[in-house]
C-alpha cells in the first residue's frame, strides 16, 4: 500500500494520510541550526550539536512511537472543539491532511471543521531559528472564532542530562517572557550565554511556560487542560518543565485567510554582556530582538523560503540525470542527494532510531559519508576532512568519533577500529578528485588536537597507511582490532557479561584475529594513495605503496581466498570466517565487494566467479544479505554479529550500506544488468508500493531491510543516517551512471542495463557544465571507446578538466561492443 506519492515537479513527497506505518521524517536546517520533523510535527531541534545544545525536548521510543514536536492546536470557541492540524497529539479525524516534505522544509495542511490550517517549517539560511508559518483559512459561510495555541516543550540543553538528572533538573528550569517572546533560560545565569526564544507575530490572548500547568496534572498532549478550556494559564515555569506555548485568538470572515508566524531560535551572547542592566539576571536582548523582529515579517519569511529553494536547486543542479528509469532519476536528482546532505550533517547522532545523545560524528562514517556530499559544497568537505583528521592518532589510528560541537575525539569509544584510518585516504581523494584542491594535503594539521603537532595532511594520509603495517597478523592479514567496518564482528572481545559494550569491551590482546575485509580496503586505499603521492611529485613513495598493496594482494589470494568467494576474517583461534568450512556464516558481502573494488580478482576470473557465489547465496529480492547462513545462537568469539536474531542487522540482514560495494563491483565486470538491478532492490522509490512491508520512508534509504532469516524479510529499519546514502549516491552516479570524478577529469564510463537506449546527464565540475548525452543503439552494458566533445572527437574516455568555459560543453558517448 502506498501512503503518499512523488512531486518531481517540486521536489516533494506528499504524504496523504497520517497513520504512516512508522513516523515519516524531514530534517530542516543544513548549516548550524537542525530540526527533525516528522508528518505529524514531532520531533526536536538542536545548535550544532544534538547531545550538548538541544533545544527541545523529545523522549525516544515513545508509545505512540512519535509523541512531543512543534505542536499546534486550533479550538473552535463557539462549539469548543479542538484539534491538532498535524493530526497528532490529537488525533481527530481530519476532513483532509497533506504533508509534504520538502528541500529543507515540511509543509503540514489539513483541513477540520471547514477550518483549513498550512503549516510551513524551515529554518533560514544563515539563521539559528526555524520557522513555523501557519495560514488559517475559515471555508465556512459564517465567520469563526478561533483559538490558536501552540506547544513546544523545551529541552535543558544538555540532553542527555536532560534525560536523566532530574533531582537537579525540576528546579533549575527558567524562563523570561517579555513583548510577547518566550525566552528559555535554564543555566543562563551561571556558565551559559546561550538562550533559545520562541515568539509569535500575534498580539497575545495569553501564554503558558510551565508545561504542567498547561497540560493540567494528569493530563496529556492530546488533551491539555489550556485548550480544553480556551485560555492560557499565563504560567511561569520556575523550575520543572519549561515550556512554550502562546495563545492567539483568530476570527476569520466567512474566506478570510490569515497569516500567523512563530520563530523558535537559539542566541548567544558575549559573555561580558549577557545581562541587561549588567548588573541583573534579565537577558540582554539588544543582538536577539532585531533577529526576532525580522522573522515576525512576513515578507522577510518570503524571502528566506525563497532563498532555500535557490539554494536546493543550486546544490542540486551539479547532477541531474533523465534515464529512462523514474526511480533511478529521483533518486539521483533530489532523494538520494538530499538524504546525502543530512548524514553529511547528522553522520548517525540524530535521527528516529538514533538518540542525538550516543553517538557523534563516526570516523569512518564521516568520511564515507563524503563520497555522496562532496559535489554538493566542496568547502565544507573540506573543513570536515581537517577537523576529522585532526582528531587521528599519532599511531595513524583514529578515534573511532568526535563531538561536532568541541570536535574532540571522544575518549569513551577510544579507538582501535582498524579499518579506520583508511577510509580518511579514500575521504580526501574523493575531495580532490571532485575539486582539483591538491592544496589540501599541504594544510597543517594535527594530530589528537593537540598544539604543536601540526603535519601537513599528507603525513596524515601516510600514517594512515602505515598504521595497517605495523598491525599485521599471523597470515600477514591487517589484525582487525575492535573491529572493522563491520562493528560487529567483534573478534577480540569474547564478552560473557550482560551489558558489556560489544564496541569498547576487548579481552583479547588482539594479536590473532585478522579481516581480510581491512586487506582489500587497504589495497584499494594504497592505490588511491599512490595516485595521490605520484601527483606529489614522490613517484618512489608511490612505487612502495603499490608493492606494498600487491603484497596484500597476495596474502589475500593466499589466505583470503576460499575457492568460490573470499574469506572474511579469522577469528581469535586462526580459524577463518565466512568459508565454506563454517556451518554458519559461510559467506560475507563485505570482502566480496571490497576485494574487487580493490581490482583483486579482476584479470583472473574470480571476481566474477565471486559474484556469482553472491547472487546464488546473499541475493534476495530485498537486497543482499550481509551473510549466509545466519548465525542462530550467541558466538562468544564472533561478538555481536550473533547477538542479533538471524535476519537482523549486521546477522544476515541486508545491510544496504554495503550493497553498492557489489553493485559497483558488477559494474567493474560489465554487468550493468545485474548492477542495475541490485540498485532497484533497494532503491526506496522503487519500493514505494510495498509501503506496508517496507514502513520506512519511501524516499530515504534504511540503514537495513529484515534479511531472508527474519520472520519480517523486507521491512526496513533505521531509515535516513546510514552510510547507505553516500555509497549508492556514488555508485549510481559514478559507477552506473558512470560519469565519474577522476584526479585529472571527468571519466565517462558508463554501465547500464541493455535495454537502456541512452540517457542525459548534467554534471557541474570544476567551473563547468558538461551535457552529457550517452547512447546505446545496439543494447551494450558498457563500453565507451571515444567521445565527442564540443563536435570534436577525442579518444579514450577521460573529458580532462580545463578552464571555466562560457559555455556548457556539450559531450556525445556512445557505448559500443
Ligand atoms: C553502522 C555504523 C557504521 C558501521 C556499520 C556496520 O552503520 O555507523 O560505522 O560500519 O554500522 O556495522
Ligand atoms: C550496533 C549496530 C551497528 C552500529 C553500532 C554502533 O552495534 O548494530 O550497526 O554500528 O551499534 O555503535
Amino acid at each position: 500500500m502506498k501512503y503518499g506519492h512523488f512531486d518531481d515537479q517540486q521536489r516533494e513527497y506528499v504524504i496523504s494520510q497520517p497513520d504512516t506505518p512508522l513516523p515519516w521524517m524531514n530534517y530542516l536546517g543544513c548549516e548550524s541550526y537542525f530540526g527533525l520533523i516528522s508528518n505529524t510535527a514531532g520531533g526536536y531541534s538542536f545548535y550544532r550539536d544534538a547531545k550538548l545544545r538541544r533545544l527541545s525536548r523529545y523522549r525516544y521510543n515513545n508509545a505512540p512511537f512519535d509523541v512531543g514536536g512543534r505542536y499546534l492546536y486550533l479550538r473552535d470557541n463557539e462549539s469548543e472543539k479542538f484539534w491538532s492540524p498535524s493530526w497528532q497529539p490529537t488525533r481527530t479525524k481530519l476532513d483532509k491532511y497533506e504533508c509534504r516534505h520538502g528541500m529543507g522544509y515540511t509543509i503540514i495542511g489539513s483541513t477540520a471543521n471547514k477550518i483549513e490550517a498550512q503549516t510551513t517549517y524551515f529554518v533560514p539560511l544563515g539563521e539559528t531559528l526555524e520557522i513555523w508559518k501557519v495560514k488559517i483559512t475559515n471555508h465556512r459561510k459564517t465567520p469563526a472564532k478561533l483559538s490558536l495555541f501552540s506547544s513546544l516543550e523545551f529541552c535543558l540543553w544538555d540532553a542527555q542530562d536532560d534525560n536523566t538528572n532530574f533531582q537537579r533538573n525540576f528546579s533549575t528550569g527558567q524562563v523570561e517572557i517579555v513583548d510577547g517572546v518566550i525566552y528559555h533560560k535554564t543555566e543562563y545565569r551561571e556558565r551559559r550565554n546561550h538562550f533559545a526564544y520562541f515568539a509569535c507575530s500575534e498580539k497575545l490572548a495569553g501564554y503558558d511556560t510551565q508545561r504542567d500547568t498547561f497540560l493540567g496534572a494528569y493530563r496529556s498532549w492530546d488533551n491539555p487542560a489550556a485548550v480544553a478550556r480556551g485560555k492560557s494559564f499565563n504560567s511561569v515555569a520556575c523550575g520543572w518543565a519549561p515550556h512554550g506555548s502562546h495563545h492567539v485568538k483568530v476570527n476569520l470572515k466567512p474566506g478570510q485567510t490569515k497569516e500567523i508566524i512563530f520563530v523558535l531560535g537559539y542566541h548567544e551572547n558575549a559573555v561580558d554582556k549577557k545581562f541587561s542592566p549588567p548588573n541583573s539576571q534579565t537577558i540582554n536582548k539588544t543582538t536577539v530582538k532585531p533577529v526576532i523582529a525580522k522573522y515576525l515579517d512576513g515578507k522577510n519569511v518570503a524571502a528566506a523560503f525563497q532563498k532555500l529553494k535557490e539554494n536546493w536547486d543550486n546544490l542540486l543542479g551539479t547532477y541531474q540525470v533523465t534515464s529512462p528509469d523514474i526511480h533511478a532519476n529521483r533518486m539521483v536528482n533530489i532523494w538520494n542527494a538530499y538524504q546525502c546532505m543530512a548524514t553529511f550533517n547528522m553522520s548517525r547522532s540524530a535521527s528516529f532510531y538514533e538518540s542525538g545523545i550516543g553517538r557523534g560524528l563516526g570516523f569512518r562514517d564521516s568520511n564515507q559519508d563524503l563520497l555522496g556530499f562532496v559535489h554538493m559544497v566542496p568547502s565544507r568537505a573540506r573543513e570536515r576532512i581537517l577537523d576529522l583528521s585532526a582528531t587521528q592518532l599519532k599511531s595513524g589510528g583514529a578515534f573511532h568519533q568526535y563531538q561536532p560541537l568541541t570536535k574532540r575525539g571522544n575518549h569513551e569509544l577510544g579507538s582501535n577500529f582498524n579499518d579506520d584510518p583508511h577510509w580518511l585516504i579514500l575521504g580526501v581523494g574523493a575531495y580532490i578528485k571532485e575539486t582539483g584542491d591538491w592544496k589540501i594535503l599541504d594544510e597543517p594539521v594535527q594530530f589528537e588536537n593537540e598544539a604543536g603537532s601540526e603535519q601537513p595532511l599528507y603525513e596524515h594520509l601516510r600514517r594512515s597507511f602505515n598504521y595497517t603495517l605495523e598491525r599485521i597478523g599471523p597470515h600477514g592479514l591487517p589484525l582487525i582490532g575492535r573491529a572493522d567496518w563491520n562493528d560487529c564482528l567483534n573478534l577480540n572481545c569474547f564478552s560473557d557479561t550482560p551489558g558489556q559494550s560489544f564496541q569498547t569491551t576487548t579481552n583479547k590482546e588482539g594479536k590473532v584475529a585478522e579481516s581480510v575485509f581491512i586487506a582489500g580496503l587497504f589495497v584499494l586505499a594504497s592505490k588511491e594513495l599512490a595516485a595521490i603521492a605520484v601527483k606529489r611529485g614522490l613517484p618512489d613513495e608511490a612505487k612502495y605503496y603499490l608493492a606494498e598493496a600487491a603484497k596484500m594482494e597476495k596474502v589475500i589470494y593466499q589466505h583470503g581466498w576460499d575457492g568460490e568467494w573470499f574469506i572474511r576474517a579469522y577469528n581469535d583461534f586462526g580459524q577463518p570466517i565466512g568459508s565454506k568450512v563454517c556451518k554458519e556464516g559461510k559467506i560475507f558481502i563485505e570482502s566480496q565487494g571490497m576485494c574487487i573494488m580493490a581490482g583483486v580478482g579482476l584479470d583472473d576470473g574470480k571476481a566474477k566467479l565471486t559474484l556469482e557465489s553472491v547472487n546464488k547465496r546473499l541475493a534476495t529480492k530485498h537486497g543482499i544479505v550481509l551473510n549466509n547462513p545466519a548465525f542462530t545462537k550467541y558466538y562468544i568469539e564472533m561478538g555481536e554479529i550473533s547477538s542479533y536474531p538471524p535476519g537482523y542487522k549486521e546477522n544476515a540482514g541486508i545491510f544496504c550500506h554495503n550493497n553498492p560495494w557489489i553493485i559497483i563491483a558488477e559494474t567493474m565486470v560489465g554487468n550493468g544488468n545485474r548492477a542495475f538491478d541490485y540498485y532497484t532492490r533497494i532503491n526506496p522509490s522503487a519500493r514505494e508500493n510495498i509501503g506496508d512491508l517496507h514502513r520506512c520512508e519511501p524516499y530515504v534509504y534504511a540503514q537495513m531491510i529484515a534479511g531472508k532469516d527474519a520472520p519480517t524479510h523486507g521491512e526496513a529499519k533505521n531509515s535516513w543516517l546510514t552510510g547507505t546514502a553516500a555509497w549508492n549516491y556514488f555508485t549510481i552516479t559514478q559507477w552506473i551512471l558512470g560519469i565519474r570524478t577522476g584526479f585529472d577529469g571527468l571519466v565517462v564510463d558508463p554501465v547500464i542495463p541493455a535495454k537502456w537506449k541512452g540517457f542525459t546527464v548534467t554534471r557541474k565540475f570544476r567551473g563547468n557544465t558538461y551535457l552529457i548525452e550517452v547512447k546505446n543503439p545496439n543494447g551494450q552494458q558498457r563500453g565507451v571507446k571515444k567521445l565527442v566533445v564540443d563536435g570534436k572527437e577525442i579518444t579514450g574516455n577521460i573529458l580532462p578538466a580545463c578552464a571555466p568555459q562560457s559555455e556548457p560543453i556539450r559531450v556525445v558517448a556512445v557505448l559500443e561492443g
